[in-house]
Order: C-alpha cells, then sequence, then structure tokens
C-alpha cells in the first residue's frame, strides 16, 4: 500500500490542505504544536473514521471553521496497482459523518460501516492491525521499553494480533465451561427418570379400568333417576291432596269457631234481655216510691235553713262574750300604764334637764386640774435634780478642798473656795424652800381633782337614770296609745254584734226531727239515681232484641256451612298414612340417585386425575428424551470445544515461538545497519525481554545509553511493522515515524535516516516526523509545516 495524496479541509489546524506523497524518504518538519501530526491522523481518519483518531468527532473538525462548513479529509492510496480514494466529511451544523470510497471512478462503499469493512478487507488489517503496522506513533517505543516483561508481551500479542487469539482461546474455554454445567444440570435431571416409565404403566392400567366403571356407574345412576322421577310423581300428588285436605279442615275449623262465638254471643245477648224485663218491674216500683221526694225536699230545705240561723246566734253570742272580756282586759291595762307613766314623770323632775352639759363642763375641768397637777409635778421634779447636783457638788468640794476644779473654767478653786461655798448653801436653800411651796400647791390640786372627779360621777349616774327613765316613759306612751286604739275597736265590734243579735229572731229547730228526714230524703235521693240508671239501661232493650234475632240467623247459616264443609273432607278421603308412605319412597329414592350420583362422581374424578398424571408423566418422559439429545449435544460440544481450545493454545505457543525469531532477525539487522555494525545481534528472550549482544554476551536493553536504547526499540518497532506488513501480503508499503529521533545524535540520526533508506525496496515511503531542524537536509523530500497565526497552520 501506497498514499498518492491528501486533501484537507478545516481538519484541525488546516484551513485547506494539499499534499502529494512521493516514493521517497518524507520530512515533515515543523515546530511543536504546528499540526504535523494531524497529517498523520487526517490519513488515518480518512480510513477508518473516528476510532483511530487521538480524540472525538467533536475534536476533529477546526475549532476556528464556520458552523456550517464542512470537515473535510479526502486520501488516495494504491493497493497493488488499484488507486483507491476515500472521501470523508463531517456534515452540517450537527456533523454528521459521511463517507465514500471509489476504486478508479467506480464507488465502491458509502456509509461508515460499509466502508470501514471494505477497507479492512482491503488492507486485510482492522484499525488496530493499521495502527502497528504503518504507525509508529510519539511515545510509543519509550512506552515499550518501559514496560514489565508480561505487560510487554501484551503489548506485543497485542500488536502482533495474538490477543485476538486469546479471545477466541477465552470464548472457547467458557461455551466448553457452559457446556459441562449444562450437561451436569441435564444428567441431574435424567437420574430422576427411574421409575417413571413404571408409573406410566400403572396409570395406564388404572385409567382403563376407571373408564370401565365409570360407564357401568353411568348405567346406574340413570336407573336410580327413573325411580327417582316415579317417586317423586307420586309424591307430588299426595303432596298436592294433602295440602287440599288442610285447607279445607282449616276451613271447617274456623266455621267451627264462628259458630261457637256466634252462640256464645246469643247467650250473652239473652241474658242481658231478661235482665232488663227484671229492671222494667224495679223501675215501676221506684216509680211509686218516689211520689214524696219533692215535698221532703223543700221541708228538708226550710230545716237547713232554720239550723244555720242558729247556728249563726250562737257563734254571735260567743264573740259578744269574747270581746267584752277582752274590752275589760284592755282597759285595766291602760289604768295601769297611766299609773307608770305619773310615776316616771315624777323620778324625771327629781333631775335637771341639762344634766348632759352639767357633765361635760365638770370633765373639762377635772381634765384642766389634771394638767395643772401634772406640771406642778414636772418643775418638782426638775427641782429635786437640781438640789441633787449641788449637793454632789458641795460633796465633791468637801473631799478635795481647795484643789476642786471649777466646772466652768477647770482651774482649781485654791482661795475662793470659802466665798463658793457659802454661796452653794445659799443656793442650796432656796432652792429647797421653792420645793417646799410647789409641795404645798401639789397637794391643793390633788384636793381638788378628787372633788371634780366625784362631782362627775354623780352627774353621769344621774345623767344616765334620765335616759332610761325617757326611753321606758316613751314606751309607756306608745303602748297606751295602741291600747286605747284596741278598747275603740272592741267597742266598736260590740255594737256591731249587738246590732246583729238584735236583728235575728228567736229561731225553732228540732234536731231529732231534722236527721230523721235528712235520712229519708237520703235514701229516697239513692232510690232516684238508681230509677235513672235503670231508665238508661232499659234505652238499650230494643238494640238488644234485634242483636238476638241477627245472631240467630247467623248461628243457622254458620251451622249450615260446617255440615256441607265437613261433607266435602268426607268426599276426599285423605290419609295421614298414604302420605308418609309416599314420602318413605321418595326419600329412598333421592337418598339412592345422590349415592349414584356420588359414586360416579369420585370415580370420574379419580379417571380425571389418574389421566391428568399419565399426561404429565408422558409430557415429562417426552422432555426426558428431550434432555438426553441435549445432553448427547452438550457433552460432544464440550468434548470439541476442549478439544480447540488446546489447539489454539498450540497455535498460540507456535505463533509466538515463531515470531521470536522473526522479530529477532529483523531488529537485528536495522540495528547493524544504524550502528554501522556496533551491535549486530538482538534477541527477544522468553520473557520478552530486548536484549543486545555486546562483546559476545547478550545484556538487556537498560544495561546500555539512553540513545543506544531508543535505537534498540526503533528496531524492534520497525521489525514488527516489517512482520506485520507481510503476514498482510502488503510487501511494499508506507510506514510513518512520528518524533521517533528523540535522544539520538547527530551521526545516529544519520545512520538511523540512511538505514531507513535502505529498508526501500520494503517501505518505498517512509515518513519521517521530526520538531528536529537539522534533518532537514537529510530527507530526500520535505514538507514543512509552518504556524501562520490565529490558530492556522499550512505547508
Ligand atoms: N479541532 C481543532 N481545531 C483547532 N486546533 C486543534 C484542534 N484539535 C487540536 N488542535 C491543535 O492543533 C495543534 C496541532 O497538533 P499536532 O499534534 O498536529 O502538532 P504537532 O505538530 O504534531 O506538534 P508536536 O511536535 O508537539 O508533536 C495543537 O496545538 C492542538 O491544540
Ligand atoms: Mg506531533
Amino acid at each position: 500500500m501506497r498514499l498518492v495524496s491528501l486533501q484537507v479541509k478545516n481538519f484541525r489546524v488546516f484551513k485547506e490542505l494539499s499534499l502529494a506523497f512521493p516514493d521517497n524518504v518524507i520530512g515533515i518538519i515543523g515546530p511543536n504544536g504546528a499540526g504535523k501530526s494531524s497529517i498523520i491522523e487526517a490519513i488515518s481518519w480518512a480510513l477508518y473514521g473516528t476510532q483511530v483518531a487521538r480524540s472525538g468527532k467533536d475534536e476533529i473538525k477546526s475549532v476556528f471553521a464556520g458552523r456550517w462548513d464542512p470537515c473535510e479529509v479526502c486520501l488516495e492510496f494504491a493497493v497493488n496497482g488499484e488507486i483507491y480514494r476515500v472521501f470523508r466529511r463531517l456534515a452540517g451544523r450537527f456533523e454528521r459523518p459521511e463517507v465514500e470510497l471509489f476504486r478508479g471512478e467506480t464507488s465502491e462503499s458509502v456509509g461508515v460501516n460499509e466502508t470501514r469493512r471494505y477497507v479492512q478487507e482491503l488492507l486485510g488489517l482492522d484499525w488496530r492491525g493499521f495502527r502497528t503496522s504503518f504507525l509508529a506513533r510519539q511515545q510509543e517505543l519509550n512506552a515499550m521499553s518501559d514496560l514489565r516483561p508480561a505487560e510487554r508481551r501484551d503489548q506485543l500479542a497485542g500488536m502482533l494480533g495474538i490477543e485476538r487469539l486469546d479471545k477466541a482461546i477465552q470464548k472457547v474455554k467458557e461455551d466448553s465451561r457452559s457446556n459441562e454445567r449444562q450437561a451436569g444440570f441435564l444428567e441431574r435431571q435424567l437420574a430422576e427418570t427411574s421409575g417413571i416409565e413404571l408409573r406410566i404403566m400403572e396409570l395406564t392400567k388404572r385409567v382403563s379400568q376407571l373408564s370401565r366403571q365409570v360407564s357401568s356407574l353411568e348405567g346406574v345412576q340413570r336407573e336410580a333417576e327413573a325411580a327417582f322421577e316415579k317417586a317423586s310423581d307420586h309424591f307430588l300428588k299426595v303432596q298436592q291432596a294433602k295440602s287440599a285436605w288442610l285447607q279445607l279442615q282449616a276451613k271447617c275449623e274456623a266455621e267451627e269457631k264462628t259458630t261457637a262465638h256466634l252462640s256464645e254471643q246469643l247467650h250473652n245477648l239473652k241474658e242481658e234481655a231478661s235482665k232488663l224485663t227484671q229492671y222494667q218491674q224495679e223501675l215501676a216500683e221506684l216509680e211509686k216510691k218516689l211520689t214524696d221526694l219533692p215535698d221532703f225536699r223543700v221541708q228538708l230545705e226550710a230545716m237547713k235553713l232554720a239550723k244555720s240561723r242558729l247556728e249563726m246566734r250562737l257563734t254571735l253570742t260567743k264573740q259578744e262574750t269574747n270581746l267584752t272580756h277582752e274590752k275589760s282586759q284592755v282597759e285595766a291595762r291602760i289604768a295601769a300604764n297611766g299609773k307608770m307613766l305619773a310615776d316616771y314623770d315624777g323620778q324625771l323632775n327629781t333631775i335637771p334637764d341639762n344634766v348632759r352639759n352639767l357633765l361635760a363642763e365638770e370633765q373639762r375641768r377635772l381634765e384642766q386640774a389634771h394638767n395643772e397637777f401634772a406640771h406642778l409635778r414636772e418643775q418638782k421634779v426638775s427641782l429635786e435634780g437640781e438640789i441633787g447636783k449641788l449637793k454632789q457638788q458641795m460633796a465633791s468640794i468637801a473631799q478635795f478642798g481647795p484643789d476642786s476644779v471649777c466646772d466652768r473654767c477647770l482651774r482649781p478653786l485654791g482661795d475662793s473656795l470659802p466665798e463658793i461655798k457659802a454661796h452653794l448653801s445659799n443656793e442650796l436653800s432656796k432652792l429647797q424652800t421653792a420645793a417646799g411651796e410647789l409641795d404645798g400647791r401639789l397637794r391643793i390640786k390633788e384636793e381638788e381633782g378628787k372633788k371634780l372627779k366625784e362631782s362627775c360621777q354623780d352627774l353621769e349616774a344621774k345623767a344616765k337614770a334620765h335616759y332610761e327613765l325617757t326611753v321606758k316613759k316613751e314606751a309607756s306612751l306608745k303602748e297606751q296609745k295602741s291600747l286605747t286604739q284596741r278598747k275603740e275597736e272592741l267597742q266598736s265590734k260590740l255594737s256591731e254584734v249587738s246590732e246583729q243579735l238584735g236583728q235575728l229572731r228567736q229561731v225553732h229547730f228540732d234536731e231529732r226531727q231534722f236527721s230523721s228526714l235528712a235520712k229519708t230524703v237520703e235514701q229516697l235521693e239513692q232510690a232516684h239515681s238508681r230509677y235513672n240508671r235503670l231508665k238508661g239501661e232499659l234505652s238499650r232493650s230494643p238494640a238488644v232484641d234485634k242483636a238476638i234475632e241477627d245472631h240467630t240467623q247467623k248461628l243457622a247459616a254458620a251451622g249450615e256451612t260446617v255440615a256441607s264443609l265437613k261433607a266435602e273432607l268426607e268426599k276426599l278421603a285423605f290419609s295421614e298414612k298414604d302420605f308418609e308412605t309416599a314420602q318413605q319412597s321418595f326419600q329412598a329414592a333421592q337418598k339412592l340417585l345422590e349415592s349414584a350420583k356420588n359414586e360416579h362422581l369420585a370415580a370420574s374424578k379419580e379417571q380425571e386425575l389418574n389421566q391428568k398424571e399419565l399426561e404429565g408423566k408422558l409430557e415429562q418422559r417426552k422432555r426426558f428424551e428431550q434432555a438426553e439429545e441435549e445432553l448427547e449435544t452438550c457433552r460432544t460440544s464440550q468434548y470439541y470445544g476442549e478439544k480447540l481450545a488446546g489447539l489454539l493454545a498450540q497455535f498460540r505457543s507456535y505463533l509466538i515461538a515463531q515470531i521470536r525469531p522473526t522479530l529477532a532477525e529483523f531488529s537485528s539487522r536495522l540495528m547493524s545497519e544504524m550502528t554501522s555494525g556496533k551491535y549486530s545481534l538482538v534477541e527477544l528472550d522468553e520473557k520478552y525481554n530486548l536484549r543486545v549482544m555486546d562483546y559476545g554476551q547478550y545484556y538487556a536493553v537498560d544495561r546500555f545509553s539512553g540513545g543506544e536504547k531508543d535505537l534498540a526499540n526503533l528496531c524492534l518497532r520497525l521489525a514488527i511493522s516489517l512482520a506485520l506488513t507481510e503476514s498482510a501480503g502488503l510487501s511494499r508499503s508506507f510506514i510513518i515515524l512520528d518524533e521517533v529521533f528523540g535522544s539520538q545524535d547527530s551521526e545516529r540520526k544519520d545512520l538511523i535516516v540512511k538505514a531507513l533508506a535502505n529498508l526501500k525496496n520494503r517501505f518505498p515511503q517512509i515518513f519521517l516526523i521530526t520538531h528536529v531542524e537539522e534533518l532537514r537536509d537529510r530527507v530526500e523530500e520535505l514538507i514543512e509545516v509552518i504556524p501562520t497565526g490565529a490558530g492556522w497552520s499550512e505547508v
């Protein structure tokens, strides 16, 4: 495979890019971030789409492009002499991916999936294979040398596509295990089959037995049903006859009850009629008796009047006596009260009317005398104090003599002592004289106070007596007034009673005659009320006569009805015994039918259950047969699966065993060229450690310088590409090496470029991407990537 040309629009930093790729060592040079790797990415994206790009769809289109501007890449490439053109774009506002591939001018595939499949088939590589074969990417070499052996082995396995083989082995093993599990499960299921055949035989036999039994029981049930129907018809007829007989019987009994009731009522009515006839006779006798009753009533009223007058007279006489007696009592009390009033007046005349004023005056004088006495006592006490002090001073002077101190100036008295002593005794005698006078005045005042106190007590007693007499007099006067009033009232009542007595004439009244007349009248009044009651009773007489006539007629009719109903009952000729016999035969037939039905039902149910179980068992047997077939398949699949896994594992080991010497051979050749024969042998040991021979002995790459280590890794990477392109049948192809010069010195860079140029028979196109300026002159073709500002670049 060779690359022919590339056209790009709005792809990352390129607004527009158009490149033609000749067969040569082509340098893609530019500063960091210029867009060198983006060119390689455009090629990969054109062939395999977003999955092979380093970022998602959203980041492929240039951020500087307009919303509606499309992002497009058109890659022309040649495979086995045929020219292909793949055209991929992100279209529209939503960046919908579109892709079409042409062989010459013929469209071979349209759409993402179809084109991916086409490219995969054409190149014999999926996107991972493509990346490993044609692209040695930035950082990849260093990363590979830093891996642990196991990781490196896996990495190599991944690069060489062995991981897909691993996955296939894994899948075959899993399928085999799942088949084993399923087979185990089926075997356990099949272990339960023992006894099923026996059970199926038993059930088949039992089902056919039951089927015969059910059909025989069906016949029995039909016979029982016919017998039941017959018994039921007969019983129904007998029941109808019984109900008709019972109805008639009830009717007859009701009529008999009516007859009895009517004859009882008639009997009562007749008794009432005879009673009324007796009343008629009694009434005639009472009429005779009551002829004198009006006269007797008049006489009795007159006597009642006389009696009441007599009673009135007696009452009035009694009142007159009582009033006269009370009047004489009141008069006596008036006289006694008059006497008392005269006595009170006599006593009051002995006490002056202004006794209260006199008492107040005397009390004021007594209080004044008390105050004066107290004042004099105070004067006496003060005087006695002064005398005491003077006596003390005189005693002190007598004791200390001329050394005594003056109580004013506090200087000793000295020579003035006799003069002062005389003065002091003079003063003392004056004070004692004044005290004697005060004692005299105190005695006089005390005497005056005593007299005034006595006078006050006397006046207080008089004032109290005056008050009590005045109260008593007022009470007597009040009583006297009310007694006089009462006397006048009694006098007027007495005159009234005398007048009434005068008006009442002498009354004639005989008590015995009165009570005998009253008794006679009472008896006659009772007879009169009986007379009235009987008259009322007799008014019902015509109605009673009529009722007797009605009842007699009704009774005759009811008697006739009863006789006719009894005749009908006779005719029906119903017998309870016949009924009971019919009922018993009906119940027996019913029982028989029920038991026939139950037996039939039980047998049918049993048959159904057995049938169901039989069907279940047959179904189970079918499943077991299927399971046996499935078990066979599982075991076969498991066997072949295990076999296949073994074969694949052997194949894997073979592949790995084959690839190691191939890679070692390629790597050794390249290493020798790139180091001018200094290092001519490189190997991958069993653990996939990269080892280089120096002075006849292999060493791990870590033992060499950083540049030599990078070189050894580059050789191994190129060897992998060679191996892969060869196995894909792409004998002549391109290779892209992105920043692989890292730590190489100038001479080594030269050697690498030269060694690469020597690979032209396998890689006619070698792309060297680098920011190292010195390589500019060493490559045969140059693509210079130049940033033009504002995020864009061009070549
Ligand atoms: N969708 C995009 N639109 C615009 N610029 C982008 C977009 N995606 C990535 N870039 C920028 O494009 C630039 C070019 O990246 P690229 O990897 O091609 O550079 P390079 O030349 O390989 O640099 P280096 O030498 O450092 O590897 C980067 O600066 C990156 O940020
Ligand atoms: Mg880069």
